[in-house]
């Protein structure tokens, strides 16, 4: 028998179905339910998205003013999840505890199942775990969820103590619709994995926050603006990512396994982060990220890299006052419109995933009693 052609990484492998974004990555596309992502960019918030995912269709005003209502009212954290928050180390990564607290609220919670109702809940939730564990770290009080401000301004709000501007709020909500869903990525298949099994919404939802965490995935945008912070000024750009290629390194904020051509999502970032980020720090990301594709394009021909959606992410975050540890779990925030969809679109037309290994250890063998190995 010949042996199987194995596809590491699951490149190119089709696995299953979805309606709901759609990667063209050769041509540097993307949609969402048939919607171009500059249009949605232009004209919609997230929950404006998150209504898009879950339910098929973007929001009438009544629909939108409904779910920003539901929203609201499923903001409310059990105190035991509180208390999880208050009491995690201080020096607790923030998607560490972002994955701890999200078990927490599956815990003991008899609407675990995933369902409509149960992920507009964590949805809404999840950016009140941050600001809270953010605050706590940082010896502050919790500041409770506004009714008045959207997803994207209370998030700001309650990291803060201050009511964002127009302009950040609109910043971010750009950032967070654009990052809500993304494809078969490797956190919402591992979402997907664990919902063919069954298993319940924050166990899904859990999984893909570990998933997500890696700097081949969600983990890259704090390293890029570290890179672009340690570059400094544009003359010191080549030296440095020279040195850095040479010892082997990645550089952050550029690549992807599927677009082979510039990821749309950066574009439109670049064009906002012109807008909302202080002109010296916008300059010196526009020279790093020339000087890298020039240095990318150059060693690795084959490759076609182009910048990644996580470079100007991290230009965007930082813009609108995140601290950098927190661009990784905001990401999360945003995803989980898209984990949650896919976590439903799996349930309603479930088969347990399950692929298969070529095995290529020794071959049959006798065990030796424990003296005579
Ligand atoms: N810096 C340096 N080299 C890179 C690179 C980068 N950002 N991206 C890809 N390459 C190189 C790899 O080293 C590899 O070269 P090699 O075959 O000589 O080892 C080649 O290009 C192919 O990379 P590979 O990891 O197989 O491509 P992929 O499609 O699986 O990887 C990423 C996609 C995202 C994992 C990769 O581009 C990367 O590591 N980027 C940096 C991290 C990042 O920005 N992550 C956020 C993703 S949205």
């Amino acid at each position: 028998m010949s042996a199987p052609i194995v596809a590491k990484g699951l490149e190119g492998v089709v696995v299953g179905n979805t309606a709901l974004s759609r990667v063209e990555g050769q041509i540097g596309r993307l949609t969402f339910r048939g919607y171009d992502i500059h249009d949605l960019a232009r004209h919609i918030t997230f929950e404006e998205a998150a209504h898009l995912f879950w339910k098929g269709e973007l929001p009438t005003r009544a629909q939108y003013d409904d779910l920003k209502m539901q929203m609201a009212h499923a903001r409310m954290i059990p105190n035991h999840v509180m208390q999880i928050a208050r009491g995690l180390p201080k020096n607790s990564e923030p998607m560490d505890a972002l994955r701890t607290l999200v078990s927490a609220l599956g815990a003991g919670n008899p609407l675990k199942q995933p369902d409509l109702s149960a992920v507009m809940m964590l949805t809404a939730q999840t950016p009140i775990l941050l600001a809270a564990f953010d605050r706590y770290r940082r010896g502050l009080e919790f500041i409770p969820p506004r009714g008045d401000l959207d997803h994207a301004a209370n998030y700001l709000y309650m990291l803060s103590g201050t009511e964002p501007t127009a302009a950040q709020t609109r910043a971010l909500n750009v950032y967070l619709v654009l990052l809500s869903d993304h494809g078969l990525n490797a956190s919402t298949f591992a979402a997907r994995v664990i919902a063919s099994t069954w298993s319940d919404l924050y166990s899904c939802i859990t999984g893909a926050v570990g998933a997500l965490k890696g700097p081949l995935h969600g983990g890259a945008p704090s390293r890029a603006l570290e890179m672009i912070e340690a570059i400094g000024k544009k003359e010191n750009a080549e030296t440095w990512m020279r040195a850095a290629l040479a010892k082997k390194e990645r550089l952050m904020g550029f690549g992807h396994r599927m677009y082979k051509a510039e990821d749309p999502r950066a574009e439109i970032l670049r064009d906002l982060a012109r807008g909302v980020c202080a002109p010296q720090l916008f300059e010196l990301a526009q020279s790093v990220e020339q000087t890298g594709l020039q240095i990318l394009h150059e060693s690795k021909p084959a490759e076609r890299i182009y910048t990644n959606v996580e470079f100007y992410s991290a230009v965007i975050l930082h813009a609108v006052g995140l601290a950098k540890d927190m661009f990784t779990p905001t990401f999360a925030a945003s995803r989980m419109a898209g984990w949650t969809a896919h976590i439903l679109e799996q349930v309603a037309d479930n088969r347990l995933i399950r692929p298969d290994a070529e095995y290529v250890g020794p071959a049959p063998r006798a065990v030796k009693a424990i003296d005579q190995r």
